[in-house]
């Protein structure tokens, strides 16, 4: 049962970081509130690899519908295929914007302005001695704009395996200088995708090279997690409102489960994940975030820096997994054959580019405690994987029960407890289950009443009409604007490895042998649900 909750009548735009911190100017401003970019130029690395024609296109495009880019911005592509005129380049975009399904139909006017902004230059970008050709397209490109304007920022959107031969280069060749503050004009900044190293020790390592060469206000560390709309409401709806606040602690809160089910397998993707495996890939970014959100203390105020630093002591307050509690904390698995919406997929052995001897997990369920004042013998159940029965990313909280059941013993068997679920997708919202009597089917209250859970909901498509901006298009704002608070800091990237590295290693290092299965389209292994279940719950079936 569901009761919808009404469309609301405004909407007020917060701006998360205070005046004193970003000043808005008149020019800065467009309709509906949402900042405007500065100018610059947009030096993708990996031009026309996978991420810039799937995210990156589309949502410089959709920015630009939307009059959030500068009549001066202009994308640099740098790939290493040879022979590609600037004019292939624009043809290769307008193929990959139409073939995009996070776009309905393309512009004639706003392709042609977007096309004459976009550049290609071929180059090896591991090879520092390639660079003067990069800059001197990027001058080109930059002709005419004045030199306070010139800001730039460098997008990788290359493997890991190549971050730190660029991330170099990139420096040394004097095109990214390092600045002193975020305040400085012309501003150089460096986007990082995931994954942000492969274990603490490597993202520990990188980190340090980063930082030697750049200001940490110059990096943006992206987890496209934290682009997604509900994810970002989660701080509204825990601080913007005083009801969930008094609730939000071990007295009431019996325990949280997060999910993001995947339907879909790996793909062509099998030469990546064969190295990442679900823990590197979910939990140690996207999961992860989604626990801090949850788990946080309010910030001092909502800038970049307070919310990150809440977000760190949650990290830093997370139970050590010792590996001799793994076993009983932890699951893995990976998908074997098995129906998905009727059709027969194979298992994840039978992929392209999958060994099939493989002990890559394809699923992981851990149970976490945060040793805090607040959360005190609450358990997080953080469970994710490819090829299960739908595709759900949620954040489910369950109430503890009632301290005394008084509706007479049939409620006792069917009473379940009030839970909040924030949708991340699909059907992004929030929901509030809890329980009322039947109507009619009651006598008296001291004798048997017949009880139903029913929904209070509330959904971002009904209430405001319109799907939530896909992530990359907000992340890629935030870059323009200097906004860093939907971005990893180095010490929480950190953090989150400290947490998910024994996981790695104790499944890595000494059992690989055991791994479990899962049939595909199915919720996850048998040995999930004991794991739960020996705390006298179970997964919640997301609905
Ligand atoms: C990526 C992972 O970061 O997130 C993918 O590398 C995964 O394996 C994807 O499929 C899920 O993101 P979304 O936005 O589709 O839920």
């Amino acid at each position: 049962m569901t009761a919808t909750i009404a469309s609301p009548a405004t909407a007020t735009v917060i701006h998360p970081r205070p005046e004193a911190q970003r000043p808005e100017t008149a020019e800065h401003r467009v309709e509906g509130g949402r900042e405007r970019a500065d100018p610059c130029t947009m030096v993708i690395f990996g031009a026309t690899g996978d991420l810039t024609k799937r995210k990156l296109m589309p949502a410089v495009y959709s920015l630009m519908k939307e009059g959030l880019v500068d009549p001066d911005f202009a994308v640099l592509g740098v790939g290493r295929d040879t022979g590609i005129s600037d004019q292939q380049y624009r043809d290769m975009m307008r193929e990959a914007l139409e073939q995009s399904d996070e776009l309905s139909g393309i512009d004639r006017d706003l392709w042609n302005s977007l096309c004459e902004r976009l550049h290609y230059v071929s180059a090896d970008a591991t090879n520092p001695s390639e660079y003067d050709a990069i800059r001197q397209r990027l001058e080109e490109v930059e002709e005419g704009r004045a030199p306070e304007q010139r800001n730039r920022f460098f997008y990788l959107a290359v493997p890991p395996s190549v971050f730190e031969p660029i991330v170099r280069s990139i420096s040394s060749s004097g095109l990214a200088p390092r600045t002193s503050s975020p305040d400085e004009r012309p501003w150089t900044r460096l986007v990082i995708e995931k994954p942000f190293g492969r274990s603490l020790e490597t993202a520990t390592m990188l980190n340090s090279l980063v930082l030697s060469l750049f200001g940490e206000h110059q990096i943006f560390r992206i987890d496209h997690y934290l682009g997604k709309e509900t994810v970002q409401n989660v701080l509204v709806l825990r601080f913007g409102n005083s009801i969930f606040e008094p609730l939000w602690n071990r007295q009431w809160i019996h325990h949280v489960q997060i999910t993001a089910a995947e339907e879909v397998g790996v793909g062509t993707r099998g030469k990546y994940y064969e190295e990442a495996g679900v823990v590197r890939d979910m939990f140690q970014n996207h999961l992860t975030q989604l626990l801090t959100l949850t788990a946080m203390e309010p910030p001092a105020q909502m800038s970049a820096d307070a919310v990150r630093d809440e977000k760190v002591k949650v990290l830093k307050s997370v139970r050590w997994l010792h590996p001799d509690s793994i076993p009983g904390t932890a699951v893995r698995a990976q998908y074997r054959a098995g129906p998905v919406n009727g059709k027969l997929m194979k298992g994840y052995i039978e992929e392209q580019d999958v060994s099939p001897e493989s002990t890559t997990p394809t699923y992981a369920a851990v149970r976490l405690f945060i040793d805090n004042w607040r959360w005190n013998g609450v358990p997080f159940y953080l469970r994710s994987g490819k090829r299960m029965k739908r595709r759900v990313s949620e954040i489910a909280v369950q109430f503890r029960s009632p301290p005394q059941l008084m509706f007479g013993h049939k409620t006792r068997e069917v009473l379940r407890p009030n839970t909040l679920t924030m949708r991340v997708q699909p059907n992004e919202g929030v929901s509030l289950n809890f329980e009322v009597k039947v109507p009619g089917a009651a006598v008296a209250l001291t004798s048997e009443v017949e009880v139903a859970a029913v929904d209070m909901d509330f959904s971002y498509n009904d209430a405001f009409g319109e799907a939530s901006a896909p992530a990359y298009e907000t992340l890629l704002l935030d870059v323009m604007i200097g906004e860093a608070t939907l971005f990893t800091r180095s010490d929480e990237v950190e953090a989150a490895w400290r947490v998910i590295d024994p996981l790695i290693q104790y499944w890595e290092a000494y059992h690989p042998e055991q791994m479990p299965t899962y049939a595909a389209g199915t919720w996850g292994p048998r040995e999930a649900d004991e794991l739960i279940q020996a705390d006298g719950v179970a997964w919640r079936e997301p609905t």
